[in-house]
């Protein structure tokens, strides 16, 4: 790797500006401080807003020469793009969006209108910086539409995003209006990671359902590249936290307050001031649990750390006010003289001191009611080193995949989160060090350098791939020696699949039919008497004769079951042997009635489903269940079932296209060999093709055949350029 290209709208220094002048110090929140303590073995340049707009040019011109030594690149954003584009769209509406509070979420025209124009601002940055060999990595949902705007800019760099919250449901994603942008801007990348499955499992559906691109696994093909998405739990540097508490000054921080807080069994709480992470629903189970536990008063304290976040914003202000007025309502209903119940504090700590806190603390209360990730509680666990505690997680957190041995509950669960507390405070200490341990095993090895080395060795190999497929795509230059080639020859062999190959699909599979240009096209092939024309379908044999009646046209029909040469059909199995038939569409019949959009067809020798109108969800679930349907009948039968585009097949094993394609080989030897077909089926005839043949995929690229061609479109217009002797067309 040459250099690393960091993009966030939060750089890992915030710079405050007041009286004493300008200060810098670290941010908090997870992107800032996870990415913080990497290790990058390679020159990095970190692009991002710093956090403050000063307003004369001077002060601008200063933090950019302050910050431009640690290569760092500061966008500086007006009031009103802060207002409209970080608090307005960024927090007002995605984030609430994304962490499912629906009823949080604000539209304002200006908002979307200004995250526009700020990403192009950040994209006017990079352009200062990029280099063309740099990896570009954007995080997070302030910048979404950047790696779209960056790859229509430098179509060929390496683009990585990664988004750090949850991507939500497609029932809820959809109700954005721009959802499609961002999904479009998203796909610039070439590899979009989340902490979790889940939030890549919707994003995937989300894809689908409002751009109508499919995956094929974790892979969609995107204005003609791949696009991969996966998923990286973002982990920490543990070990950093794991030895943090012997650190001198980490140690006389932990003194000072085993000394402050001594005697009392210590609950923490910390968060940025946030709605998503349940800090009143937190405060309301503690409210519960020392009206239950009565005997606990004056025994615990809740460390309750609330660290300043968005506070312009007017959801975050009225929490703040909600949060002062529930910890003053439990100190005045609970304390006495000598105790209060929570010991609140409205500021943030560096690392020693959160740490210290962490590292005293018997049980870290960590529910936030919907986190991408959470590090906190991942920290929590780390720096536990020989000491006991125990964590109380959230299910609704990205880290709860990991964090197996932390008591999970559920954030809205109020008396189940008193409940836990009890349960964790009568803990026996060997266990919360053995659930410790399991926890921090899981950890140390899935840390902060193993999240972006897995991250960079993904989109290393979209790289390598997107590279393989360039090559294999059939532009001007490799078109014309196909071309030239083919002039030379005597003995010329085409092996054509029809659907989806010669003709594009209909959702009525007997609309799909040849137009008048096939239908020139192929009369135009089989004029040169050096070639011989093969279409090679699944369909039957009665819907090929119709449409290509020519008798020199060679025709398979049902993948090689009926051949019809010089006219003539001959058939691979006896009459008789159909009967199988009946009994195979009886159970395929209950699932079809229950699947709109499908169908049976029947043909002389197999059995299709197909399901090209049915949503792609339910198709998937319904393919599932006739696989499990089918499997036994059909073993018993010596039936084989093939998977196809959009179709389940049944048909007799050991007729496949590829079998069809050895006996034309035999039947017809031949100088240059041409193999175009869109679908798997069309992949057993690419796989038993000799080297020198032409292999061509059509929609997508394949590992089994030598080119491709994005539609049949681009395919008809190759052949015409062959007949045609168009060899200088571009
Ligand atoms: N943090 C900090 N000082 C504080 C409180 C929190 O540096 O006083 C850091 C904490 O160490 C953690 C991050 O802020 O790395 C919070 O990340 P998390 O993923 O838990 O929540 P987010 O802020 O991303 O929603
Ligand atoms: C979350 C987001 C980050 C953000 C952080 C702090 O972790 O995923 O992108 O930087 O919160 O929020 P702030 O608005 O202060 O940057």
């Amino acid at each position: 790797m040459k250099r690393l290209i960091i993009i966030s709208n939060r750089l890992p220094v915030s710079i405050t500006d007041n009286e004493e002048g300008i200060s810098y110090t670290k941010s908090v929140g997870g992107l800032a401080t996870g990415l913080d303590s990497l290790n990058f073995q390679t020159e990095m340049h970190w692009i991002g807003w710093p956090g403050i707009h000063p307003d004369d040019a001077g002060k601008k011109q200063k933090i950019s020469r302050d910050l431009k030594n640690q290569n760092i690149h500061p966008v500086f954003l007006s009031a009103e793009q802060i207002s409209y584009y970080y608090e307005g769209y960024s927090n007002s509406t995605i984030w609430p969006l994304f962490h499912y509070f629906f009823v949080y979420t604000e539209y304002d025209a200006r908002f979307w209108e200004t995250y526009k124009s700020v990403n192009q601002l950040f994209l006017e940055e990079v352009k200062k910086v990029v280099q063309p060999d740099d990896l570009i990595w954007i995080h997070d949902y302030h910048l979404m539409l950047l790696p779209g705007m960056l790859r229509d800019h430098l179509p060929d760099c390496r683009i990585g995003f990664f988004l750090h919250i949850p991507f939500p449901s497609y029932e809820l994603f959809r109700v954005l209006p721009e959802r499609a942008e961002i999904l479009q801007g998203l796909l610039g990348a070439d590899l979009v990671g989340f902490h979790t499955f889940e939030y890549m499992r919707h994003f995937i559906s989300s894809v689908y359902r409002i751009l109508g691109l499919e995956f094929t696994v974790n892979e969609t093909i995107h204005k003609n590249r791949p696009v991969r998405v996966d998923n990286f739990p973002m982990g920490i540097n543990y070990d950093l936290y794991h030895n943090i508490a012997e650190d001198p000054e980490t140690r006389m921080h932990i003194e000072r307050y085993s000394q402050q807080f001594k005697n009392k069994t210590i609950i923490f709480s910390v968060d940025r001031l946030d709605y998503s992470k349940g800090i009143l629903h937190r405060l309301q189970a503690y409210d519960r649990f020392l009206e239950t536990y009565p005997v606990y008063r004056k025994n615990v304290v809740l460390i309750l750390l609330v660290v300043p976040s968005r506070d312009n914003v007017e959801k975050y202000q009225d929490l703040k006010t909600k949060i002062d007025e529930y910890a003053g309502y439990l100190n005045g209903k609970y304390s006495d003289i000598n105790w209060a119940p929570v010991h609140y504090l409205y500021r943030s700590f560096d690392i020693k001191h959160l740490c210290a806190l962490y590292y005293i603390s018997d049980v870290a209360l960590v529910t936030p009611l919907r986190d991408g990730m959470n590090l906190i509680a991942k920290e929590y666990v780390a720096t536990k080193k020989n000491k006991p505690g125990v964590l109380i997680l959230s299910e609704m957190t990205g880290a709860i995949i990991e964090l197996n041995e932390a008591l999970r509950v559920n954030p809205n669960n109020i008396e189940e989160i008193k409940d836990t507390l009890f349960f964790a405070l009568n803990i026996p200490e060997s266990e919360q060090i053995q659930r410790l341990e399991k926890m921090q095993q899981v950890l140390s090895r899935q840390t902060n350098a193993r999240w972006t080395s897995d991250f960079f060795s993904e989109l290393n190999n979209i790289g390598l791939i997107r590279k393989k497929i360039s090559g294999k795509y059939i532009d001007a230059g490799n078109r014309n020696s196909i071309i030239n080639a083919y002039q030379n020859k005597r003995k010329r062999l085409f092996l054509l699949d029809y659907d989806g190959t010669l003709t594009g699909f209909a959702k009525d599979p007997y609309k799909a039919v040849p137009d008048e240009k096939l239908k020139i096209l192929i009369s135009q092939l089989i004029a040169s008497s050096r070639n011989k024309v093969v279409i090679i379908s699944g369909r039957d044999r009665k819907f090929l004769e119709q449409y290509f009646p020519q008798s020199e046209l060679i025709l398979v029909a049902e993948h090689g079951s009926f051949i019809r040469k010089q006219g003539k059909w001959t058939r691979k199995f006896s009459r008789q042997k159909h009967a199988w038939k009946e009994e195979i569409s009886e159970l395929i019949q209950p699932i079809t009635d229950r699947t709109p959009g499908s169908s049976i067809e029947i043909k002389e020798a197999s059995i299709v489903w197909h399901y090209r109108k049915t949503d792609l969800w339910l198709a998937d679930l319904r393919v599932k269940q006739l696989l499990d349907t089918l499997i036994y009948p059909c073993t018993r039968l010596k039936l084989q079932i093939m998977k196809g585009n959009k179709i389940v097949e049944i048909k007799y094993p050991g007729v496949n296209k590829g079998a069809a394609a050895i006996s034309m080989l035999d039947f017809f030897p031949s100088d240059y060999i041409l193999a175009a077909g869109d679908d798997t089926t069309d992949e057993d005839m690419f796989m038993v093709l000799p080297d020198k043949a032409i292999t061509i995929k059509i929609g997508g690229y394949s590992q089994n055949a030598k080119y491709y061609l994005h539609s049949h479109n681009e395919f008809i217009e190759f052949l015409e350029c062959l007949t045609q002797d168009k060899t200088s067309l571009t």
